[in-house]
């Protein structure tokens, strides 16, 4: 039977260790769905529009991978699509905490669904969409941390 998983956050904006992530999910599960909540409490940079399309530019060339957004428990989310998995990334000890309280919270939920934690490649473990945002605005390099198309529209944000 196809295993079908879900990559949530976000994505404000997408990264290159989400990528990395979203490339490891996709050799590892018959089909990804890279989800970005949509009733955020945050105020987010990027519209879900904006971040969906830097999501989808990114992704071009992944076919079982595909970009939508999720307002709502996950959990419900991911059941309504079929999908049985949550892919989240853990890039350091002190990311553990809270995902593990997800996860468990996320079982108490259903227990249809599994957290499957994955690891980014080590380049990208200080890598995080909030510093990128922070780095952009300040005026400092982001080469090589978020796509071009991504560094470009955040440069834009801030008329740098
Ligand atoms: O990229 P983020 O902000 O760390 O992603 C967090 C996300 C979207 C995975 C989490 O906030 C979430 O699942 N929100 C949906 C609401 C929900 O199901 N809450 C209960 C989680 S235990």
């Amino acid at each position: 039977m196809e295993t079908r998983a879900v990559y949530p956050g976000s994505f404000d904006p997408v990264t290159n260790g989400h990528i990395d992530l979203i490339q490891r999910s996709a050799a590892f599960f018959d089909k990804v769905v890279v989800s970005i909540l949509r009733n955020t409490e945050k105020a987010p940079l990027f519209t879900v529009e904006e971040r969906m399309e830097m999501l989808q530019e990114a992704i071009q060339g992944l076919k079982n991978v595909s970009v939508t957004s999720f307002a709502g428990l996950l959990v419900d989310f991911v059941e309504q699509i079929g999908a049985s998995v949550i892919v989240r990334g853990i890039r350091a000890v002190s990311d553990y905490e809270y995902e593990l309280q997800m996860a468990l919270m996320n079982r108490r939920l259903s227990n249809k669904v599994e957290t499957v934690f994955m690891l980014p490649a080590e380049a990208y473990s200080f890598l995080s969409s909030k510093l990128v945002k922070e780095i952009a605005q300040l005026g400092g390099s982001i080469r090589g941390l978020v796509p071009a198309e991504v560094e470009k529209r955040l440069c834009d944000k801030f008329r740098i």
